[in-house]
């Protein structure tokens, strides 16, 4: 059994929260203020604190701060009122563990408390477990630059929380792979991963894919069907390129953030959800907003804890460890799992990346298919990424490449047109070029 300690300057709300807790098997204690507080925590035996955020001479947040110093391993759920939701983003980036918006319901409280409770536990065996909790290791996902890095700060914060959150990053920056590191890294993390592209479902499709229909609802309606609101219950739901998702379903899906009950289309029964949502956008939100196309109050929802993920060209500290680590996961098993040459590296952190971490995931791919033995060299990687080193040498140098080199550049650029088309299959290659498969190899090999 759990010990609450219940912090607010209200005395009717302490009894009333007191009583109900009480109701549902908690231990409960209960201060008027910060100091007395803060009393109760140094006699230890808290599990939980819950305070209020406005209160005089402490608020929450210093309250919050104090119960940290003192008993580090206590979750701290803050009470706040609708108006101070910038506050309780502050909050969620210093440690908070959640909050509550004024008025709540008792039952949105004990999923809160239940939620702590699992943190607890799971942070007491991993306590145990000295090999386990390196701090900001996610596995699969790559983070050695100072602006990834905090990246990983805020998922290892935001992750045990129940809190929506909202991923911005270009095109193939890794959004989904970071909703994802956040899902498994929460107390949601067996129950299940839900994800939906909503820009790929078409517009009058998306609302019963999201929130499923009832037998004749509309015309191809044949059966009742479940939604991803449903199947994700107790999970976590990505909506991906949440900007592409109508007006009308945003209003929708904004009411069943707040009610945390979906209702089938064509349906009439309002059916309870406890989902967790995590959207992702690679345009921006806020100018969607004042475009008109994106609802403000969805975006506040969204925007209490935003990740902006930098493009590649910004991080290049990332380039190497990235590519590396997809070269263990095209060879991993393999017997050799080759390194990348001196001028590779060069060429790799000199390209400007538009495509972000999925192109540096292709363009090892590119180079795997080609590579025969030894390093990884440059001229297994692909011609775009070359001939931009090659501009860049150019311009300053301005050595003009000799006919061999230049008919060699495209001999091999034609060998990699045939490779794609035969999906890197080499035997399949050399026939179509009918050459033998060692030539085929040497071509390749040689520089
Ligand atoms: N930090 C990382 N560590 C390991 N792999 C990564 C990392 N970032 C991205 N990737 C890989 O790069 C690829 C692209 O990432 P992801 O699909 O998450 O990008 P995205 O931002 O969702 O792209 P899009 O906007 O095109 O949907 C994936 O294969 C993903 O596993
Ligand atoms: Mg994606």
């Amino acid at each position: 059994m759990s010990k609450i300690l219940i912090v607010d300057d209200e005395p009717r709300i302490l009894l009333l929260l007191q009583s109900l807790l009480k109701a549902n098997g908690y231990a409960v204690e209960t201060a008027r203020d910060g100091n007395a507080a803060l009393d109760i925590v140094r006699k230890g035996g808290i599990d939980i604190a819950v305070t209020d955020l406005r209160m005089t001479p402490m608020d929450g947040m210093a309250l919050f701060r104090e119960i940290k110093a003192i008993a580090p391993n206590v979750p701290v759920v803050l009470l706040t009122a609708y108006a101070s939701v910038e506050t309780a983003i502050e909050a969620m980036k210093s440690g908070i563990f959640d909050y509550l918006t004024k008025p709540f319901k008792v039952d949105d409280l004990i999923a809160c408390l239940k939620r702590a409770e699992e943190q607890i536990s799971k942070s007491a065996t991993s306590a145990a477990n000295p090999e386990h909790p390196v701090r900001y290791r996610f596995e699969n996902f790559i983070a050695s630059s100072p602006l990834m890095v905090s990246v990983c700060e805020t998922i290892q914060k935001v992750a045990p929380t129940a809190a929506t959150v909202l991923i911005i990053g270009e095109s193939g920056t890794g959004k989904e792979v970071i909703a994802r590191t956040i899902h498994r890294n929460s107390t949601r993390a067996k129950r299940p991963w839900v994800a939906v592209n909503c820009a790929a479902i078409p517009e009058n499709l998306l609302e019963s894919e999201m929130f499923g229909h009832v037998k004749g609802s509309f015309t191809g309606a044949v059966a009742d069907k479940e939604g991803l609101f449903e199947a994700a219950n107790g999970g976590t739901l990505f909506l991906d390129e949440i900007s592409s998702m109508p007006l009308l379903l945003q209003g929708k899906l904004l009411r069943v953030l707040q009610e945390k009950e979906i209702r089938r289309v064509g349906g009439t029964k309002s059916i309870p959800v406890d989902v967790r949502v995590i959207a992702a956008s690679n345009v921006n939100l806020e100018e969607a907003v004042v475009k008109g196309t994106f609802r403000s109050d969805l975006y506040y929802r969204f925007a209490v804890i935003t990740i902006d993920i930098p493009p590649l060209r910004k991080r290049p500290d990332d380039i190497i460890p990235l590519a590396r680590h997809f070269i263990r996961a095209e060879r991993g098993g393999t017997a050799s799992v080759p390194e990348i040459s001196a001028d590779a590296a060069k060429a790799l952190v000199a390209y400007d990346w538009p495509g972000n971490v999925r192109e540096l995931e292709n363009a090892i791919k590119h180079a795997l298919t080609f590579y025969h033995s030894g390093d990884i060299t440059s001229e297994l990687l692909p011609q775009k990424i070359l001939e931009h080193k090659a501009e860049q040498n150019v311009s300053s140098s301005s050595t003009n490449a000799s006919l061999k080199s230049f008919l060699k550049q495209k001999e091999r650029e034609y060998i990699e047109q045939i490779l794609n088309t035969t999906g890197g299959d080499k035997e399949k290659a050399a026939e179509t070029l009918k050459v033998n498969l060692s030539t085929l190899y040497r071509k390749l090999s040689d520089d």
